[in-house]
């Protein structure tokens, strides 16, 4: 939540501070403002609503040229999306600008200080407290830096804050605790950003800032301290995607292009860990054979999409390794006092690693003894750097705000960990791993199937456009793809829309059936569990004598459904426990559609931001 990006080096900082938080609008877009240091001065820009509104601002009231800037995209947390809650907040005598993304929980307290020492505040924020209290400290300390840190020592909460001063024209300083801030290293050059696709069109070589430390940028370089003041150790690394990962590449929407690059992100989630002889080598996972098979229990913590692909992989856990698997939202775990030991395995589940729910549940986890293994998209994000272990996917960079191949690679993240976790205890034979990786390696080509047949379903949400609830119904992993489909109409076409387990329908849902109600139905393989896929089909016949239009997604071949099936929507054969790789697809398309028809924005739904940092 929040983008912010910094700057110094020789280039104009507004173009390239504008550029990045391009980047990062996904990252909240209520209001938008720049800082730059030029002529000994601080001149600032900050308009409501999106970046656009802030572009406008500044064709008709340029700013001066400097190469030293702030910047920030903002999803309010305290005060409206007002032109006044927008950031940079300055200080009194407009010396100081300072950029935050996360919530300062002592900030009344700090406000009232302020304000009993003779500053105005103008702005409803939490954050405005920070570009006073650095103004002060900056009066009696060394430097900017050494002003951070002493006011970070104060603050309380979630927070990045990045700030100059027009005191110190060639340094930029931020901060981090708890949200995310990783540093880029150019010739001549520094970045500061929420995300590294703020400055990948500059360099690939970035540092992960740790918790709890302060980095000063200045042209020739770059120095990291602790709140202490004590030098701390960085960890560099180079971005393994280019700015053209970060495009859209002809396509309308991010969204369009992620859901096409399904096929990919699959197959590169699968490289790499499986060996010439069609063996499962899980090297990242760096808890220990023996230390897996003590562990009793499985914990899975989410949210979101994510929370969606652990429901799924709750099933292959369950029925591959014979260990219970819970699987439980993040944002409730730590407060209902789980059952947690050494002998609990939480998989940690996240697109960005940055999900404060999930990061708490996961500290939680690890305060109460239990280890942690990661499944995360985001090199070098907090998530992965606190867990035990992490299994990376590699989905590639995911800008739309709706998650899509970020999901289908957690899903094979989590087969692969349900693979190994048989591996290991023995509760799989090797050749039955073998068969179950042979039939992830085809998932891509039916990935790619389904897309190629997608048009019917893009007319079929298209004349939808004016409804106001879609249902989803599934069984089995079904039923996590069925609350996947619902939760992508929520959040992109703003319609109701929610998915049950076809089972609960007749314990109160069927009331909600209506004339000419859209149900979408993901009907299982009617081969090995012929059970469920003769329930659902039971299923379908009674919504339909209800009056529901029923929209099917079945397998190839199964006929059983057709008769009762106003929209057919066909899936390719895969094993059961894999056809949600292929199920969800069409639903994310159906969404991105209806999304399109509706007028809505696709890639930045209204109150939404891609990565969630505040609790
Ligand atoms: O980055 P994460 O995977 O931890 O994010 C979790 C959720 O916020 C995310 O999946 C959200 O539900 C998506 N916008 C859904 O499309």
């Amino acid at each position: 939540m929040c983008g912010i990006v910094g700057y110094v080096g020789s280039q104009s900082a507004l173009e390239v501070v504008m550029a990045g938080l391009k980047r990062l609008e996904y990252r909240g877009y209520d209001s938008a403002g720049v800082a730059v240091l030029a002529d000994g001065g601080l001149a600032a820009a900050k308009r409501a609503g999106k970046l656009v509104n802030l572009e406008k601002e500044l064709v008709d009231r340029p700013l001066p040229t400097g190469s030293t800037g702030i910047g920030h995209t903002r999803w309010a947390t305290h005060g409206g999306p007002t032109d006044a809650n927008a950031h940079p907040h300055l200080d009194n005598a407009g010396r100081v600008a300072v950029v935050h993304n996360g919530i300062i929980e002592n900030f009344a307290l700090l406000r009232a200080e302020l304000a009993e020492r003779g500053h105005e505040l103008s702005s409803d924020t939490d954050t405005e407290v920070v570009a006073h209290l650095l103004a002060e400290e900056f009066s009696g300390c060394a430097d900017l830096a050494e002003a951070m840190r002493l006011v970070c020592r104060r603050l309380e909460g979630a927070f990045t804050l990045v700030a100059v001063d027009s005191d110190e024209p060639d340094v930029v300083v931020g901060a981090r605790r708890n949200s995310p801030l990783v540093v880029g290293v150019g010739e001549g050059e520094a970045f500061l950003a929420s995300d590294v696709a703020a400055f990948i069109a500059h360099t690939r070589s970035a540092i992960e800032l740790g918790q709890d430390q302060v980095v000063e940028l200045r042209r020739d370089g770059v120095t990291v301290t602790g709140f202490d003041g004590q030098p701390a150790e960085v960890r560099p690394y180079n971005v393994d995607w280019d700015a053209e990962a970060a495009e859209k590449g002809g396509y309308d929407y991010f969204m369009l292009k992620e859901i096409a690059e399904q096929p990919k992100a699959v197959a590169d989630t699968l490289l790499g860990r499986i060996d010439a002889a069609g063996n499962l080598t899980l090297d990242e996972v760096r808890i220990s054979a023996a230390e897996l098979r003590e562990m009793d229990k499985v914990v899975i913590v989410a949210c979101g999409t994510a929370f969606h692909s652990g429901l799924i992989a709750k099933y292959a856990i369950e029925h591959w390794t014979r260990i219970p698997c819970e699987v439980e939202l993040a944002s409730e775990f730590r407060y209902r006092d789980p059952i947690l030991d050494a002998q609990t395995l939480v998989i940690a589940i996240s697109q960005s690693g940055e999900t404060m729910d999930t990061l708490m549940a996961l500290r939680h986890a690890r305060e109460q003894g239990a280890k942690v293994l990661a499944i995360c998209n985001t090199n070098g994000s907090t998530i992965p750097r606190e867990s035990d272990a992490v299994l990376y996917t590699h989905a590639g960079p995911e800008v739309a705000v709706a998650s899509t191949k970020a999901f289908l690679t957690q899903l094979v993240a989590c087969y692969l960990v349900a693979l190994y976790l048989g591996q290991v205890r023995g509760t799989k034979w090797g050749d039955e791993i073998r068969a179950v990786i042979r039939d992830l390696s085809r998932i891509g080509g039916a990935v790619e199937r389904v897309l190629e047949t997608m048009e019917p379903v893009r007319a079929l949400a298209r004349s939808l456009a004016g409804k106001d609830t879609v249902l989803f119904l599934g069984r089995h992993v079904g039923y996590p793809v069925a609350l996947e489909g619902a939760l992508k109409l929520k959040e992109l076409a703003y319609m109701h829309a929610e998915g049950f387990a076809a089972g609960e329908l007749k314990h109160g849902p069927i009331a909600l059936i209506e004339e000419d109600l859209p149900v979408v139905v993901v009907v299982p393989s009617p081969r090995g569990r012929s059970l469920l896929h003769d329930k659902i089909v039971s299923n379908i016949q009674e919504i339909r004598a209800r009056g529901a239009r029923t929209i099917v997604i079945a397998e190839e071949g199964d006929e059983a459904v057709e008769a009762y099936a106003d929209h057919l929507i066909r899936i390719p054969v895969t094993p059961t426990l894999l056809q949600p790789l292929v199920a969800t697809v069409p639903l994310q398309v159906f969404a991105c559609e209806l999304a399109t028809a509706r007028g809505n924005e696709v890639d930045q739904p209204r109150n939404l931001a891609k990565s969630v940092t505040v609790e």
